[in-house]
């Protein structure tokens, strides 16, 4: 099966909305993948949901590289995106590409995502200049919690929403394929979907976005620590994963697992040898 490129997501804007899960290891993503999803994102939200952090910071090229790999193994169909951790392409060019190169070389995911506006226009040039296609990223950027002081809505007075959508014109100019919108107020969301030619990818940006993102742990019910407004969730697996794990304890405990059902079988013959059927 033929995978989503960029050029394909790109002509989905204006025709059909664009639906984008993470995943972070190979059976999620296989699950993901199987169930027609366009674009995994390999975010470093996985420092939180996987790594047990407290924010996306401490997250590291090797992190990005490991979980990456995991997803495009379990993936056919679905356009693979990995982000680019905190700091891996502030140092400088050399140091961005290096970054890049490794990341889309060992995983085998098809483009980047970066965090940030015209400030990182000059690594978008060149990542997309050496071939590499970049997601972008705008609105609530994580990496930047900590100058931002907290997970808060972006964009939400004149100046900012006027930033944003500068932004916004400023990174499709420089080439990126589609833009994450991160909370911000659905007006403005919609203001910059169709001031500009690149989807953009709703998170806590309301319904005009040309798509939606949202992190799988968090959807499906699994992370529990904290869920956004911007989150609907469609299950609540760690309630029912929590029950089956209490099940097995309480099984294990009394009895009643493993069965014979569930061992193998030494052929009579042979346990008559060997211990006269005692
Ligand atoms: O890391 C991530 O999961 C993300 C999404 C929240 C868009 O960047």
């Amino acid at each position: 099966m033929k995978r989503l490129t960029t050029s394909s997501i790109r002509q989905m804007k204006g025709n059909e909305k664009i639906s984008v899960l993470t995943a972070y290891d190979y059976s999620t993503a296989k699950i993901i993948d199987e169930a027609g999803i366009d674009i995994i994102l390999v975010g470093d939200s996985l420092g939180m949901v996987i790594l047990g952090y407290d924010s996306t910071v401490p997250v590291t090229v090797t992190d990005m590289i490991h979980h990456g790999k995991a997803v495009v193994r379990g993936t056919n169909r679905a356009h693979v995106v990995v982000d680019m951790p905190f700091m891996s392409y502030h140092i400088n060019k050399a140091e961005t590409l290096k970054n890049a190169a490794k990341i889309i070389q060992e995983t085998g995911a098809a483009s980047l995502k970066l965090e940030g506006g015209t400030e990182i226009v000059e690594s978008v040039t060149a990542l997309t200049a050496a071939g590499i296609p970049v997601m972008g990223h705008l609105g609530l950027l994580p990496q930047s919690v900590n100058q931002i002081g907290g997970y808060k809505v972006q964009g939400a007075t004149i100046d900012s929403a006027n930033k944003l959508l500068e932004d916004a014109i400023s990174l499709q100019n420089a080439g990126v394929y589609a833009i994450v919108l991160e909370c911000v107020p659905h007006q403005l969301a919609k203001h910059i979907t169709e001031n500009i030619q690149v989807p953009t990818i709703g998170i806590g940006a309301g319904p005009a976005c040309d798509g939606q993102v949202l992190v799988s742990n968090d959807m499906l019910g699994i992370y529990n620590n904290f869920t956004p407004k911007f989150v609907k969730q469609y299950e609540k697996l760690y309630n029912q994963m929590q029950s089956s794990v209490i099940k097995y304890i309480e099984e294990v405990k009394n009895g009643n697992f493993p069965t014979l059902e569930h061992s193998f079988e030494m052929s009579e013959d042979i346990y008559m040898k060997l211990y006269g059927g005692k």
